[in-house]
């Protein structure tokens, strides 16, 4: 037996009992003729105590030997400490060790194991399983578990069934590229990982499931940020006999269940908010609404004067800062010089403080009277001691800017919260999106969504006005999920996949499992699915999802530690009938 009792468990009441424990070297310290050390594994921490006096000469020596991370068995009797700790459970008490076994020896960490280490992200990378160690990275793994322990039962007790699917598919388009596997069996022929598991469920509601979900890995080759990574996980699910309210009620249900169990907070509203109401008052389609800051469309009151910039442009729009106007001239020219960082990518700034006695001071004060910036005032919800800060251009860029300025002023002013939840469903978003550089439509969902009731029709002549039966659900700022329902009738998604640009053929090659299937009795159906790292990091009070993932990849999509994605070599490219032309 390696051990009776865990290092997170020995208590007062364990006073004189034997106990065998097993575990990592935390840290000792050596008085001569004693020797602390404290013992770690997943529960917590022991302090073991070597006595000269009371067990053997050798057995200090052995317990000096001790070196970090050392793996090591103890027996011995648990006593009181005569030092209590109080910032641990177990510092009550202290083992006094009678023998001591080291099961392994370790090297030197390359960093220190301790909440607040001294390596950087890089070499804690390298060596994910030292870092894997140290509570902050642990506790963040076991939050994950009981995230999706509590999924499982919640969705498990709504009578969804958990059903994997394959990961070596053909392509389903989500917007990403496809990370492909070539197949040795069948010469020169490739699988695609799933984006998602989107198709497979739809045939399983075609298989009659009614009810499905599944925790499953997704894959995605596009470009990583803090939220993305090149494979993430979905909590993906699909319903038969469904609209859009049943599915935004049972996965409100989902959310306040995982809030209230994991964070003990009762969220009473799920707001909604049209897709172009947010674009307008938010600039963004996922709005962080634990904040007001709401946009003003301001070019009604701020055109046709002697400001050309403004006359110029498509877009003249502003937000109210709170308690802006006691930034100095300093402060907001560097704020300035923030919205122009390329990151950003706005030409200039137009400010106007909101004097305490209801005055206005404005940059641009010789193009406009009082009277002009009290309905600045007025459209942007400004109140005395708040500072306006107005963006102008073309309508998505501007927007796209002043959103950024609203994040980066709430999160300067400490209103975001972490504790705070805000969810809120995002409705109504488009059916098709204009890539502006090839100038065709794509699906802005996927193209398995259904358009709202009577709007087919649209798609010849308006498609960008098309509105789809498509939601997101976004909290704190995050889009968290999102989903539709689906097209189930066969002409109706040919005729979808004809005006996304595929010919018949095309589409029979890609699709045509899919069309044939709902050629016998497709129920209609829709679904939803949620990134499960970014909910658990959110609900974390976190946004790098990469801290709530075992072993993530840089942003690069590298795996530092086990260093992939590497060369193949020769023989194995040959059997895969792959030619590499790149030397490793
Ligand atoms: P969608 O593409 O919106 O929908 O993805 C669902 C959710 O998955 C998360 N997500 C990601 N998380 C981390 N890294 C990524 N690279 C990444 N990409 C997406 C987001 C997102 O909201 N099949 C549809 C769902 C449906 O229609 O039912 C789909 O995949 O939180």
């Amino acid at each position: 037996m390696y051990r009776s009792h865990s290092c997170g468990e020995l208590r007062a009441a364990h006073i004189n009992t034997e106990v065998t424990l097993s575990g990592w070297v935390q840290k000792s310290r050596d008085k001569g003729f004693m020797v602390w050390v404290d013992l770690r594994d997943r529960y917590g921490i022991t302090q073991l105590i070597f006595d000269e006096e009371r067990t053997s000469k050798e057995m200090i020596e052995k317990a000096k030997s001790l070196g970090r991370e050392f793996v090591i068995q103890v027996t011995g009797t648990v006593i009181e400490r005569e030092s209590k700790n109080n910032r641990i459970s177990t510092g009550n008490i202290e083992v006094l060790v009678a023998s001591l076994k080291i099961l392994n020896e370790a090297l030197t960490p390359p960093f220190t194991i301790e909440d607040k280490t001294d390596g950087g992200e890089d070499i804690r990378m390298k060596y994910r399983y030292l870092d894997i160690r140290r509570n902050p990275v642990k506790d963040n793994l076991i939050f994950r578990h009981k995230v999706s322990m509590e999924v499982r039962k919640y969705l498990s007790d709504q009578e969804f069934i958990e059903v994997e699917t394959p990961y070596l598919i053909k392509s389903t388009p989500e917007g990403a590229r496809d990370f492909v596997v070539p197949s040795r069996m069948n010469e020169g022929q490739f699988y695609a990982l799933p984006q998602s598991p989107q198709t497979f469920k739809q045939l399983l509601m075609v298989g009659g499931m009614d009810k499905y979900f599944q925790i499953v890995k997704c894959f995605r080759d596009e470009d990583l940020r803090a939220d993305r990574q090149p494979e993430f996980t979905q909590i993906d699910c699909e319903m038969a006999f469904v609209e859009q309210e049943d599915i935004l009620t049972i996965f409100e249900g989902l959310t306040r269940h995982l809030l209230k169990e994991i964070n003990g907070v009762d969220v009473t509203t799920f707001p909604r908010i049209l897709y172009d109401d947010a674009m307008r008052l938010y600039g963004n389609d996922k709005p962080d609404i634990r904040f007001e800051m709401k946009f003003g469309e301001l070019n009604s009151v701020a055109q046709h004067k002697e400001f050309g910039v403004f006359n110029n442009a498509e877009l003249v729009v502003g937000i109210a800062v709170p308690g802006g106007n006691k930034y100095t001239r300093k402060e907001i020219d560097k704020l300035i010089d923030w919205v122009k960082r390329p990151q950003v990518g706005a030409l200039g700034m137009v400010y106007c403080r909101v004097n305490e006695d209801g005055s206005f001071k404005s940059s641009v004060d010789k193009f406009y009277t009082q009277e002009d910036l009290a309905q600045w005032a007025v459209t942007t919800n400004a109140k005395p001691g708040d500072l306006i800060c107005i963006l102008s251009g073309k309508t998505n860029k501007v927007r796209a800017q002043l959103s950024a300025l609203r994040m980066e002023l709430a999160e300067r002013l400490g209103l975001r919260d972490p504790k705070v939840f805000a969810p809120l469903w995002v409705i109504d978003f488009p059916l098709l999106e204009l890539d502006e550089e090839t100038g065709h439509y794509h699906a802005m969902h996927h193209p398995f969504t259904s358009p709202k009731p009577g709007q087919m029709e649209l798609l010849d002549t308006n498609p960008g006005d098309v509105k789809a039966n498509a939601y997101d659900l976004v909290l704190n700022g995050n889009e968290i999920g999102g989903g539709s329902i689906r097209i189930h009738d066969k002409h109706i998604q040919a005729t979808m996949l004809r005006h996304l640009g595929f010919t018949e053929e095309e589409a029979k090659a890609q699709f045509g499992f899919l069309m044939d299937a709902f050629e016998y009795g497709a129920p209609p159906h829709g679904g939803l699915a949620f990134g499960l790292d970014r909910l658990v990091a959110i609900l974390g009070g976190q946004e790098t999802i990469r801290d709530f993932i075992a072993f993530p990849k840089n942003n690069s999509g590298r795996d530092v530690m086990i260093d992939a994605p590497a060369f193949l070599d020769e023989h194995q490219l040959k059997e895969l009938s792959l030619k590499s032309d790149i030397q490793a």
